[in-house]
């Protein structure tokens, strides 16, 4: 694997004089991706067909891959994983180009697999002795793992200028995010730990910032004298799918509400940067989530719900009551739909509810965010029909943009009528994951969650999911493949 002693691309570091492996590194390169849980199902799903887009569209020249898991894999077996995993990438169309493709094969030809206890001592320390450097190394372990794998590395372990990427979750609570990013700070500095958010990697977070800092129309009347509510929803038609393991100690309101909708409502509130540089942005999202907390009084149970689907039908599919499904354990209380509503606490944002709600077995996609402006002060009296709000639409995938407008009506000039205005927004061919490791490999945290900002996340809703274990807010029901429980209105009923 290794080419020995090679001179470290980012040895021109400014700051942090500790270990090589501490050396900063705007601009260096990785040049192996190493990927522990190398046989689990994330990697198969999601991250290796991010790493292909990737490698694929020539954005990852060089890069080597390893993998290295619990299981006894057979090379061949590997192999077949890759094979399966960058099949998409490999198919012409798309973001790949010829080179790309041509290197792809490369990477999957010369990729390696390697079984490894990450969780013995000096296991993974030994294993990287021959990992060519920079590496990133990826940790597709459960949170626990990871933490047990890195309270055991050595600074000394690490080749020069190693990024360490963490999966969601990140700790399961603020004291224990706060245990591993301690770990982690023994290890590399801040700008070199890359906690993956994948909605980070979404094409909807530069979009936002885009339709927001480049459109005075709209910064000017985005506060809280011109917005009512904002509302961040996440509506799956997926159920369990055989993720009980996980899901059924984390649900809705951690899986999602925790981390990717919390993140997305940073960006929608945060203030304009100076640049897109990960220290501006990222110290941008960080001012909102210190500012914001479930609720205003302390009155979870006004501003907290959660459900639980019980059985039904997605399209002609019958989904059982989620306590039935296998490996749920009903003493866990698991909700499969959550909403908080959230305020952010600044000159901004006062008094304006950001309402995040997600769920499992609905039966509709939604993925908007949708930003309610108040009404006029004055309608001018004349008019007939309903002055209806101004609402702005920003669909997450399909990357769509939709103003909600009122206008004179047709065949009666004084009656106002509704006009929707749609556009579609870019998308990025590279799949979230890959968007994200791009910014691994090139060494930008921008995309990466900051290590105060996962600590927040969870500050945010601890209070909240105490007041669900005390009982304290219902357990409503919805049947699968409804549009939640009937008193749940949004905008869009
Ligand atoms: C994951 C959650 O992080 O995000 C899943 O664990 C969820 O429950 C998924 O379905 C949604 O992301 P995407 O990219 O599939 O829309």
């Amino acid at each position: 694997m290794k080419t020995s002693s090679e001179s470290d691309p980012q040895s021109t570091a400014t700051h942090d004089a500790g270990s090589p492996a501490n050396a900063p590194s705007p601009g260096g390169r990785i040049k192996t991706l190493v990927i522990l849980g190398a046989s689990g199902d994330l990697t198969g799903r999601l991250l290796l067909p991010g790493v292909a887009r990737l490698i694929a569209s020539g954005r990852a020249p060089g890069l080597r891959l390893v993998g290295a898991g619990n299981d006894a894999w057979p090379a061949q077996q590997w192999q077949d994983r890759l094979t399966e995993s960058f099949a998409d990438a490999l198919a012409p169309g798309g973001a790949s180009t010829e080179a790309g493709i041509a290197e792809l094969k490369t990477v999957q030809k010369d990729s390696t697999y390697h079984q490894l206890d990450v969780t013995a001592k000096g296991a993974l320390g030994a294993f990287l002795k021959d990992v060519e450097g920079p590496v990133a190394l990826y940790f597709a372990l459960p949170p626990a793992v990871s933490q047990k794998a890195c309270e055991i590395l050595a600074k000394k372990d690490l080749p020069a200028g190693t990024r360490l990427v963490m999966e969601k979750p990140f700790g399961s609570s603020t004291e224990s995010a706060q245990e591993l990013n301690a770990t982690l700070a023994r290890l590399v500095p801040e700008d070199h730990i890359h906690r993956v958010d994948h909605f980070l990697g979404k094409s909807t977070v530069l979009n936002i910032m885009g339709l927001r800092f480049a459109n005075r129309l709209l910064e000017h009347s985005w506060n809280g004298d011109h917005i009512e509510k904002v509302e961040i929803v996440f509506d799956e038609p997926l159920t369990l799918e055989n993720r009980a393991r996980y899901y059924d100690h984390a649900g809705a309101g951690r899986d999602m509400i925790q981390s990717h909708l919390l993140q997305i409502m940073a960006i929608m509130a945060m203030e304009p940067p100076a640049t897109l540089d990960e220290h501006d942005v990222r110290s941008s999202i960080a001012a909102v989530l210190r500012a914001s907390s479930v609720g205003r009084d302390g009155d979870l149970a006004q501003h907290t719900r959660r459900a639980r689907y019980t059985a039904g039908a997605i399209a002609e599919r019958a989904v059982p009551n989620y306590l039935d499904e296998e490996g749920v354990d009903p003493a866990n209380g698991t909700e499969t739909l959550a909403e908080v509503e959230v305020f952010v606490n600044n000159w901004r944002w006062a008094g304006v509810p950001f309402i995040l709600r997600s769920g499992k077995a609905l039966g509709r996609a939604r993925k908007e965010a949708v930003v309610t402006f108040k009404p006029v002060p004055h309608l001018p009296i004349g008019f007939k029909g309903t002055d209806s709000p101004t609402r702005l639409h920003i669909g997450f995938g399909p990357e769509t943009l939709t103003l909600d407008l009122d206008v004179n009506g047709p065949g009666d000039l004084f009656t106002l009528d509704r006009v929707q205005l749609n556009a579609k927004l870019s998308s990025d061919p590279l799949l979230p994951y890959g968007e994200v490791l791009d910014g691994v490999l090139s060494a930008d945290p921008l995309l990466s969650v900051r290590g105060d900002t996962a600590e927040e996340c969870w500050r945010i809703v601890e209070p909240t999911f105490a007041a669900w274990k005390a009982n304290e807010v219902p357990m409503e029901e919805y049947a699968a493949g409804s549009m939640g429980p009937e008193t749940w209105a949004t905008s869009n009923d």
